[in-house]
Order: C-alpha cells, then sequence, then structure tokens
C-alpha cells in the first residue's frame, strides 16, 4: 500500500507522514526532498534558475516513478503535486494507493507561513502579513477542488499529532 499525503503548504504533511509511517513500519519519503535529492539541487534553487514549469516536470516524474515502484511507502507531497499535469488522475487510478487530504484552516496556514516564506518560492516574495492572507486564501481556493478529490479528508486544526495519527489510520484502513 503507498498511502499519500496531499494538501496545503504547512498542512504537516511532512511531518504527520514521518509519523505514520513509522507507526506502521513502511517507508517515509517527502517528494521535494525526493527530487532534491535526485537531482541534487534545493526545490528553491531550482525555481530560480529553472523556472516552475521545470520544477513541475520533474515532480510528475518522480512521482510516476515512485507510484511505479514503490510498496509499504506512506509518501508526502508537495502543496502543489494534486494540481498539475495528470497527478491526480494518476494517484487516483494507482491500485494499491489510497490518498488523504489533511485540511488546515486558512487561519492555521497563515500563522505557520508568515514564519516560513523563506524557503518556499511561490510566498518568498510577497511582502505584507496583509498580502499574504490574501494569496494564500485565492490559492487554497483554486486548489481544493483538487485536494478534495482526495480519498479522504481529515480536518486537523485544534487536533493533536496522536489524534490525527489515530483518525488516519482508521480513515485509511
Ligand atoms: C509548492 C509547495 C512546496 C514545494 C514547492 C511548490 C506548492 O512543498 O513543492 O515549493 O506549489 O504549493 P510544501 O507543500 O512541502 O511546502
Amino acid at each position: 500500500m503507498i498511502l499519500i499525503l496531499i494538501g496545503y503548504m504547512a498542512s504537516g504533511k511532512s511531518t504527520l507522514g514521518r509519523i505514520l509511517a513509522k507507526k506502521l513500519n513502511y517507508e517515509f519519503l517527502d517528494l521535494d526532498d525526493y527530487i532534491e535529492t535526485n537531482e541534487n539541487v534545493s526545490i528553491s534553487e531550482m525555481f530560480k534558475t529553472k523556472g516552475e514549469i521545470y520544477f513541475r516536470k520533474k515532480e510528475t516524474y518522480y512521482l510516476k516513478e515512485l507510484l511505479e515502484s514503490k510498496t509499504n511507502l506512506v509518501l508526502s507531497l508537495g502543496g502543489g503535486t494534486p494540481c498539475y499535469s495528470n497527478n491526480m488522475e494518476m494517484i487516483l487510478n494507482t491500485n494499491n494507493a489510497k490518498s488523504i487530504y489533511l485540511k488546515a484552516s486558512i487561519p492555521t496556514l497563515i500563522a505557520r507561513l508568515k514564519n516560513e516564506k523563506s524557503k518556499r518560492p511561490l510566498i518568498a516574495h510577497i511582502e505584507t502579513d496583509d498580502l499574504l492572507s490574501e494569496f494564500i486564501g485565492k490559492h487554497l481556493f483554486e486548489r481544493s477542488q483538487y485536494y478534495s478529490l482526495a480519498n479522504a479528508t481529515l480536518t486537523t486544526d485544534n487536533k493533536s499529532e496522536n489524534d490525527i495519527i489515530e483518525e488516519l489510520i482508521v480513515k485509511l484502513f
């Protein structure tokens, strides 16, 4: 089984994915880290030197590679992965995969991303908190249509990591 965590930037995909994998004794991979390791360049640097379209091509390439080759894997995607190319279709058509949308509220995402902008090329240049809030609101609205195609949705606001993991296991199995 491949368990795929989907959600906006800072929704907890990697943190929760790592804990879930440990609990299930599965391998854990973060798609961004996997791209960085295989391409030998950071995502920020790739955006800067080659542009977003190049990154999106690599993202689809490595997603496909993992979906076709792995089992007993927890895979955390990048926030944009489900929204580009035929990625969501590929995820939904993978027989041994289950996807779950980790849904955090806009205020929660804003609070987290305010302090974590620099390593995220899509928002690093946004200067004020007001502009950041406006961007996240619009961006999440556009992306929700893809996220909500996941096999299950789990709201994470005001829940402990342990509670989320327990709920994830119930929803996934
Ligand atoms: C992106 C999210 C990032 C990373 C890239 C683009 C996005 O991953 O893939 O910067 O389009 O939302 P995280 O969701 O892990 O921040």
